[in-house]
């Protein structure tokens, strides 16, 4: 299975993918998660990244596409991943298509998780994640069973700095001009499909799993 999630910031693309990544045992690449680790970490990337992110734009293709590109290469990859936030334009789409033709190994569908205004920001302003883990939860739709502590490792849980208020405006518009392209481009190609990004974690699940064998994907 090698799928692509599409969708505004706070559709649940992560918790969908960390879901269907244990589901299925494939990976979960997330470059928001790959960037926020290169910050932290302060490697070249993360330096470069950084200024980016805080402002909610987007880090520059050549860089994004250079990690993806190596990450899909990797022999876990093989039976399959799942992509989340990434592509995000329509030259990573292209770049993307290409690192997997070479690898013979194309996407079978793009998700794209269509999301209420409302959703988005009710989303958005409860998440916490773990500065340990990378683990998400909401304060109120999946809250941990300890406040403020992740349940897998017990570390502290913060709110993500892009999901300030002005910032998350940003990060709207951003997509908002740049993720329509590549929704069209893969409208184009015939693999996309269009899922509500409304639905609680476990009927988006169970949604999912019907059109997978709807799809015949495995
Ligand atoms: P990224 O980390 O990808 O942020 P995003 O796309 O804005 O998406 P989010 O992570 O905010 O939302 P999500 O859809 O994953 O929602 P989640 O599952 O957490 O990117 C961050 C930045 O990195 C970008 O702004 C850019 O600078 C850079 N970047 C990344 N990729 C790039 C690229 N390809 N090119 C260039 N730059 C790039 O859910 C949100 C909350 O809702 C959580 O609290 C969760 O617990 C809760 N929740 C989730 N699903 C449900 C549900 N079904 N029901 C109830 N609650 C739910
Ligand atoms: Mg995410
Ligand atoms: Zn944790």
């Amino acid at each position: 299975m090698k799928l692509v999630l599409l969708g505004p910031p706070g559709a649940g693309k992560g918790t969908q993918a960390k879901v269907l990544s244990e589901d299925y045992n494939i990976p979960h690449i997330s470059t928001g998660d790959i960037l926020r680790e290169a910050v932290k970490a302060k490697t070249p990337v993360g330096m470069k990244a950084r200024e980016f992110m805080d402002r909610g734009g987007l880090v520059p293709d050549e860089v994004v596409i250079e990690i993806v590109a190596g990450r899909v290469a990797r022999p876990d990859c093989k039976k399959g991943f799942i992509l989340d936030g990434f592509p995000r334009t329509e030259a990573q789409a292209k770049a993307l298509d290409s690192t997997l033709a070479q690898l013979k190994c194309p996407i079978d569908l793009v998700l794209y998780f269509k999301t209420s205004v409302e959703t988005i920001i009710q989303r958005l302003s409860g998440r916490r994640v773990c500065r340990n883990c990378a683990a998400t939860y909401h304060i109120r739709n999946i809250p941990p069973k300890v406040t403020g502590k992740c349940d897998l490792c017990g570390g502290e849980l913060y709110q993500r700095d892009d999901d300030k208020e002005e910032t998350v405006r940003n990060r709207i518009k951003v997509y908002e001009s740049t993720v329509p392209q590549v929704i069209d481009y893969y409208e184009a190609k015939g693999i996309l499909r269009t899922v509500s990004g409304d639905m609680d974690v476990d009927e988006a699940n169970a949604y999912l799993s019907k059109l997978f064998l709807k799809e015949n994907i495995k």
